[in-house]
């Protein structure tokens, strides 16, 4: 530490926070760039459900831990890829801070799933490594970071649990959180390859010409006007690939309160189906057995009001 300025000196070593999955509420696939990627209109909204990321920058070299259930069959796979892994090395890069770095993530959210557990964990990073640099990035520098790494990783980055979000993710409007709402998630023993799943709508639209959809930021307010526009572009042609989701998003449906602003639907490009409803009816039945032997694992929690801050400690 000798010959630090106060300035230069880091606020703790240890930074831990929550990363909170994510669902879309709604999920536009709009035009395809010439560079293959696709312009998305989206809502945005965080779980309480999340992976426990701490990070450690006292020096001892650069590691990647993870323990916890749902890990993918290859674990973390080479911890190069490991978009935690890629957030540090980008912050660094762009900080010119720090050198080393032990992340810890405990899992909890469901992997390749939708459900964003990858990306809340490298919007954990930025945020932990944003809290303890001795320099911190301004919020546009991180976001920036962020959309680099994917298009789910500037929300996952954002300190808002509800906003709307265009281009490929980078551009947000942060809305008024709306009340929690229980949720169900409907886990599959198998996720969906994102770039597949755009590849898949990429042939079923051939060279036809998609409108943007126009949004009406006002009926974003409440759960039953957000019902009304509960939508992913990735339903059809993943219940086509998948029969199994689809028979669940049937089942859901049939006897799914509306009048309650309940919903069912695919997150990102899934595997995992949503039920979010104020009614504990709606949640009782996705649990009396009818989805036996269709889904693997239903998990409860609820929508987030707030994105959990950082704890930093020494
Ligand atoms: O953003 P993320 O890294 O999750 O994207 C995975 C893949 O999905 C990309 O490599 C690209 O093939 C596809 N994608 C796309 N348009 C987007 C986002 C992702 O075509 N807006």
């Amino acid at each position: 530490m000798s010959g630090r300025s106060t300035r230069d000196r880091p606020r703790g070593i240890t930074a831990r926070t929550i990363a909170q999955a994510k669902l879309n509420l709604f999920l536009h696939i709009l035009a395809r760039e010439a560079s293959g990627y696709h312009q998305l209109e989206t809502l945005f909204c965080r779980l309480d459900l999340g992976d426990e990321v701490t990070v450690r920058t006292d020096g001892r070299g650069r590691s990647l831990d993870s323990s916890g259930d749902a890990l993918p069959a290859d674990g973390l796979g080479p911890v190069e890829r490991n978009l935690a892994w890629r957030a540090a090395v980008a912050f660094s890069d762009a900080a010119g801070w720090p050198n080393d770095w032990a992340i810890e993530v405990t899992k909890r959210i469901p992997v390749g799933g939708g459900l964003g557990g990858g990306s809340a964990d490298a919007g954990a990073v930025l945020r932990c490594l944003n809290a303890l640099a001795p320099s911190p990035l301004s919020a546009n520098r991180l976001l920036g970071l962020a959309g680099q790494l994917g298009a789910d990783v500037p929300f996952l980055t954002f300190d808002k649990p509800l906003a709307l979000a265009w281009g490929r993710g980078e551009r947000m409007l942060a809305l008024p959180a709306l009340p929690s709402c229980d949720v169900t998630l409907i886990c599959f023993p198998f996720g969906v390859a994102t770039p597949a799943a755009f590849g898949w709508i990429d042939a079923d639209r051939g060279s036809a010409a998609v409108a943007p959809a126009s949004l009406d930021v006002a009926g974003l307010d409440t759960w039953q006007r957000l019902a009304t526009l509960a939508h992913n572009d990735f339903e059809a042609v993943v219940a086509r690939h998948h029969p199994e989701i689809a028979r669940v998003l049937e089942e859901l449906r049939r006897d799914l309160s509306t009048n309650h602003g309940a919903i069912a639907l695919l997150t990102g490009s899934g595997s995992t189906v949503a039920l979010l409803s104020a009614a504990s009816g709606d949640h009782e039945r996705a649990r009396d057995g009818r989805l036996d032997g269709v889904a693997s694992r239903l998990v409860a929690t609820r929508t987030a009001t707030a994105v959990v801050g950082v704890e930093v400690s020494d």
